[in-house]
């Protein structure tokens, strides 16, 4: 029979029947079967993930062989922009393993996406980046930071739990440190409500979310987000920001008033200047969530010629664990 291969959009149901309960072993965190869909739907679902189609898959004769999720994303470099695609959760059933099926469906989809006038595509890699490094993605410096919350300053600083009115500021104390770096993952509006719909979940048993706030009259100098994991006893950072040099002083006060009674504080390693008001710490590097580029253009190309040596040497991780797709 002759064999016929397509690269084709799964619709959410289908991704919801075919490859969650597949992926669930990899990827619940803890979670339950119905929690683990229920987040996928709520990203599925948002007009952040219905802007291009969500989860791609190859189909060998009709079956689906092997899947990802994309994520519209914009590189910003200095006043450039570049069209990026995240690529999250690529995945083969178990049975269907060590034939192609992924390595294969990766080259069709970064073709395509060229095609369509992309200028890269990333991933964060749970597995030995040599598979993807064969596929051209190159390896970006990946770490994670564990400090102690007691070396923190213990001030009182006048933070309090974000509301929804401090949304509008919390962007425009982001953008003011983000644009100070050469290049970063644009934050749009969308990706800001894909990321507050991840935030605002229900938190995972034996996790409290925190989400803290300081403003002075009607500016965010400072905010915190993150989660207070219980069994790690940390402060695990998902993302912060200041404006300006009263909003820098701050960011260790709040850290540790985020942490509580928590011994820890860590997280991925914040990008430049925000890791900078942070104390040495532990560093070491990440296993998992290895963040990995593939220019694809003319433009992502030159972005990466002349970014790569600062990139690759700093002291810094390029982006904040929010990014993670
Ligand atoms: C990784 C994965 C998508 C590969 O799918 P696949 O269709 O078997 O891929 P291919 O047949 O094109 O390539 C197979 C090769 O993948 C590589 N590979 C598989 N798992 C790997 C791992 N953990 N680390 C590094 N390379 C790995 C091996 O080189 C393997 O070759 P081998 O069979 O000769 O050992 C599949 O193993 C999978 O779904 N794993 C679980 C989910 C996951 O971890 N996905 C990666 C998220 S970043």
């Amino acid at each position: 029979m002759q064999t016929t291969v397509t690269l084709e959009r799964i619709e959410q149901d289908a991704y919801v029947r075919e490859v969650l309960p597949h992926s669930f072993e990899v990827w619940n965190d803890g979670r339950t079967f119905d929690r683990y869909v229920d987040d996928f739907r709520t990203v599925a679902s948002s007009t952040y993930a219905k802007r291009r189609p969500f989860t791609m898959g190859l189909l060998e004769n009709g079956k689906l062989v092997t899947s990802c999720k994309n994520y519209d994303r914009e590189l910003r470099w200095e006043s450039s922009s570049l069209r990026a695609t995240g690529i999250g959760a690529v995945f083969t059933p178990p049975l269907l393993r060590g034939r192609g099926y992924a390595t294969a469906f990766l080259g069709a989809h970064l073709d395509a996406e060229r095609d369509a006038g992309r200028d890269l595509a990333f991933l964060y890699s749970d597995i030995h980046p040599a598979y993807y490094a064969r596929l051209g993605f190159i390896a970006l410096p990946s770490r994670v930071v564990t400090i102690r919350a007691e070396s923190l300053d213990g001030r009182a600083i006048g933070a309090r739990a974000v509301e929804d009115a401090d949304w509008a500021g919390i962007r425009r104390c982001f953008d003011a440190l983000d644009r100070q770096r050469p290049w970063s993952l644009r934050r749009t509006p969308l990706v800001w409500n894909w990321m507050r719909a991840r935030w605002n979940a229900p938190a995972r048993e034996g996790t409290q979310a925190v989400h803290l706030v300081v403003r002075r009259a009607r500016s965010v100098v400072a905010y915190a987000i993150g989660r207070r994991v219980l069994r790690s006893d940390m402060f695990v950072i998902d993302d912060f920001a200041f404006d300006g040099d009263e909003g820098r002083a701050l960011v260790p006060a709040l850290l540790r008033m985020a942490a509580g009674d928590l011994r820890r504080v860590g997280g991925w390693l914040p990008p430049p200047l925000a890791r900078e008001t942070l104390p040495r710490g532990s560093v070491r590097p990440r296993t998992e969530a290895v963040l990995m580029v593939a220019p694809l253009s003319g433009l992502g190309r030159s972005w990466w010629a002349q970014t790569h040596d600062a990139t690759l040497a700093a002291r810094s991780d390029a982006t904040w664990s929010a990014d993670h797709v």
